[in-house]
């Protein structure tokens, strides 16, 4: 199976309809948006061709219930002993769309909504386009690497700042943090105190690796679970973003009634495709995914040690989950320009840039750039290569 992860289809990519390599000029590796260079299940290829073979395209009619939130329940409780109830679930078709609509649904124009800072961008946009306010909560890099703030630092900031809603993303992107149960209870602590909705974004959480395990923010204990939307896919795990589908758990009652307020259309939803795709990659693509995490992880490792050759110039700590490098380049020097459109000119490679996880809040990471590892090992040694070359010249 994991010779699967090896072989990265070039032409395939550059002449699909993904955004990582169909917006990144020829001759330029995409290491940049977090989809990887591998297929996808083999299950879900199957499910969908049945889908197709079956015609099966008319207006979606699930009487006993959307197979999603079925399989989403499943899949909590199997993997984290915590069980999401039926009711309180709803399938929306990305989360960028979950976060807008339980932003709209729990909180009110020029109210505060927090958010640990640098984070995944289209989530900073969200908040600034929704005429609420943006608090930012600045993660600190120490030698344990990044850090959430205190109870008494949160408090501090948040007490006074007509703050409603606190969006954590854990596992963290871009620090690939995996909170601990001590660290989510101080954010439930703080949201007890302030009386806030938290939006607990868990995409990454089955790229957890070994010897980090992720607890559900809901199932923490019951007030957290009172106060929590959960929002996750198996589109990261299973590399299937094309397909649009986003969970949403609600444990609010009223954040519930006012969705329900809403027209039955209102939200639209996936498709049928979409639907048997999501279900088998959580029922049926365990073995995929574990040859997955092997190769990641392997990856990681080689990421981690390349870093560490240059770590008069680069500061790094390796991602706990997921498949994304977060580097500071504030030691490699200032070459005029981000490090990100440094290295897509000198190296031909194209990073995501840091200045965009940190957009609309002042908080400034113009020295970061993000790099996406997920691809063959060959690729990864290519991208490292470029990279290397390019670093040297920089000047300090
Ligand atoms: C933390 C986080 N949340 C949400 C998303 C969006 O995922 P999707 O478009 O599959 O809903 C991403 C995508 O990279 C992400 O990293």
């Amino acid at each position: 199976m994991s010779e699967h992860f090896q072989q990265v289809d070039v032409r395939r990519l550059r002449n699909g309809h993904g955004a990582k390599w169909g917006m990144t000029e020829d001759g330029v590796i995409p290491a940049w948006v977090a989809d990887m260079d591998f297929g996808i299940p083999p299950a879900v290829e199957k499910a969908i061709h049945a889908v197709a073979s079956a015609q099966d395209l008319g207006y979606p009619y699930w009487p006993d219930g959307d197979p999603i939130a079925a399989s989403f329940q499943t899949r909590m409780k199997k993997l984290h002993g915590w069980e999401p109830e039926l009711e309180g679930t709803r399938i929306y078709s990305d989360l960028i769309q979950v976060l807008q609509v339980m932003i709209e649904h729990s909180t009110s124009p020029g109210d505060g909504i927090a958010i640990h800072v640098p984070t995944y961008p289209p989530f900073l946009a969200s908040i600034h386009r929704s005429g609420r306010r943006l608090i930012p909560l600045p993660m600190k890099s120490t030698d344990e690497g990044w850090q959430l703030e205190s109870e008494a630092e949160l408090l501090g900031r948040l007490a006074e700042s007509g703050c409603r809603m606190m969006i954590l993303v854990n596992p963290q992107n871009p620090s690939g943090r995996v909170f601990t149960p001590d660290e989510l209870s101080t954010i439930a602590n703080v949201a007890e105190q302030l009386d806030l909705v938290v939006f607990s974004d868990e995409i990454h959480a089955e790229l957890a690796y070994e010897g980090r395990v992720h607890t559900p923010f809901a199932s923490l204990r019951p007030d957290t679970a009172r106060r929590t939307i959960t929002a996750t896919s198996p589109t990261k795990t299973f590399n299937i973003a094309g397909i649009r589908v986003g969970v949403a758990h609600i444990g609010c009652d009223s954040v519930l009634q006012r969705l329900d307020d809403e027209p039955l259309d209102y939200f639209g939803q996936p498709s049928n495709m979409s639907r048997a795709a999501a279900v088998a990659a959580w029922e049926q693509s365990d073995e995929w995914l574990r040859a997955l995490k092997g190769v990641l992880s392997e990856n990681r490792e080689l990421v981690s040690s390349w870093a560490e050759g240059h770590s008069d110039r680069i500061a790094y700590s390796a991602p706990e989950a997921g498949y994304l490098a977060w580097f500071d380049f504030t030691r490699a020097g200032n070459s005029g320009q981000a490090p990100a459109d440094y290295f897509e000119t000198m190296a031909r490679v194209k990073l995501s840039p840091g200045a965009e996880f940190s957009q609309f809040t002042g908080v400034d990471t113009e020295s970061f750039a993000r790099l996406n590892f997920a691809t063959s090992r060959s690729n990864l040694l290519e991208v490292l290569s470029r990279l290397d070359r390019a670093l040297t010249p920089m000047r300090r």
